[in-house]
């Protein structure tokens, strides 16, 4: 949108004295996020599955950004129990804001999570569905949630409730997949329409990366190295795709951009695909308030958590 304010992608206004917690920060997009954020001043929390991705990822920032704060969570989104653990380690720590990035890609065969959800749609949205609740007595005022949406949200016409998690004999991965990104889509808006009805000081709102690639991603060893033959193979791409650091740029702004504001979705610039973070227009079913409330209700029956009152259904 043309209103969007300027913002330099490589200035980042200082961050010093404030904390962020980022998910999937062990590698791709996440450990960008992270590495800028870091860069920025910030206190890091990487969150990540595996620690020893955690331990890489810690190595390769501190290579770029001496002095860097950061501290590890190791933390499984697809295992309520992790989930549990990992916010109890934070203990007293006070978030500035998150970035629910961590996300499984599209699955050929139909696998599940430890709580038997279909691992997708459990991860992405039911993993960050948790962690979010679980959060939200951690975050100071004025923290953001920031939720990572795909452009693949925008395919999906309709959300049947009883088709969330495609049944097995019919598995289709990739209908799953963008149907996980827009449940994140709907929750991110529906939270945010949640924080503002109740008077809250935090803000929810969604970005997504537009296409990103390995083989357009700069090296981060030893998280990260780019092969000349990968870079090539995927040179033809780059019209309409971009590395894991552009990538990164839309949730980092909608993190901390000072202009930007709950309920926003951020994506970049060119044909939704790459370039410069700007505000999109979300779709009509991203701002259904029917449908997110009944995909709320679902999520809080299916992880049988709820939101702190006055955010849970029971209070709406
Ligand atoms: N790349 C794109 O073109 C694109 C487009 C639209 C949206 N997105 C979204 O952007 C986000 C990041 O994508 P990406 O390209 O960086 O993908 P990626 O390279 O595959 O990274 C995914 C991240 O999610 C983490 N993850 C997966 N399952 C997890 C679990 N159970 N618990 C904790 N972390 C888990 C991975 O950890 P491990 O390292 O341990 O596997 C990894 O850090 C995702 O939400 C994705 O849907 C990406």
């Amino acid at each position: 949108m043309s209103s969007t304010p300027r913002w330099d992608v490589h200035r980042l206004p200082s961050q010093t004295g404030k904390t962020f917690l980022v998910t999937g920060a062990g590698s791709g997009i996440g450990y960008f996020i992270a590495e800028q954020l870091a860069a920025s001043g910030a206190h890091v929390v990487l969150a990540a599955r595996t620690p020893e991705k955690l331990d890489l990822a810690a190595q390769a920032i501190r290579a770029r950004v001496p002095g860097a704060r950061l501290r590890s969570l190791p933390m499984d989104l697809a295992d309520s129990a992790s989930i549990h653990t990992a916010v109890r380690a934070l203990g007293e720590t006070v978030l500035d804001g998150a970035v629910f990035n961590a996300g499984v890609l599209q699955q050929e065969q139909r696998r599940e999570t430890k709580g038997g959800h279909e691992l997708v749609l459990g991860t992405n949205y039911l993993g960050h569905f948790v962690l979010g609740s679980l959060l939200f007595p951690t975050l100071a005022p004025g923290a953001r949630l920031v939720t990572m949406s795909s452009v693949a949200a925008r395919w999906i016409k309709e959300l049947r409730l009883d088709d969330l998690e495609s049944a097995a004999g019919a598995y289709q991965g990739f209908k799953v997949y963008k149907v996980s990104k827009l449940a994140q889509t709907v929750f991110a808006l529906e939270l945010d329409r949640r924080l503002r009805a109740a008077g809250s000081p935090i803000a929810a709102l969604a970005a997504h990366p537009g296409g990103a690639l390995d083989g357009l991603t700069p090296s981060r060893p030893p998280v990260h190295t780019r092969r000349a033959a990968d870079f090539l193979k995927e040179l033809p791409k780059a019209p309409l795709t971009q590395g894991k650091d552009a990538a990164a740029w839309p949730a980092v702004r909608a993190l901390i951009d000072p202009a930007a504001e709950g309920g926003q979705l951020w994506g970049p610039r060119v044909a939704r695909s790459k370039g410069r973070p700007v505000l999109e227009r979300p779709t009509a079913l991203m701002q259904d308030a029917a449908t997110a409330g009944r995909l709320w209700t679902w999520a809080e029956q299916a992880t049988g958590v709820s939101w702190p009152a006055p955010l849970d259904t029971r209070t709406q």
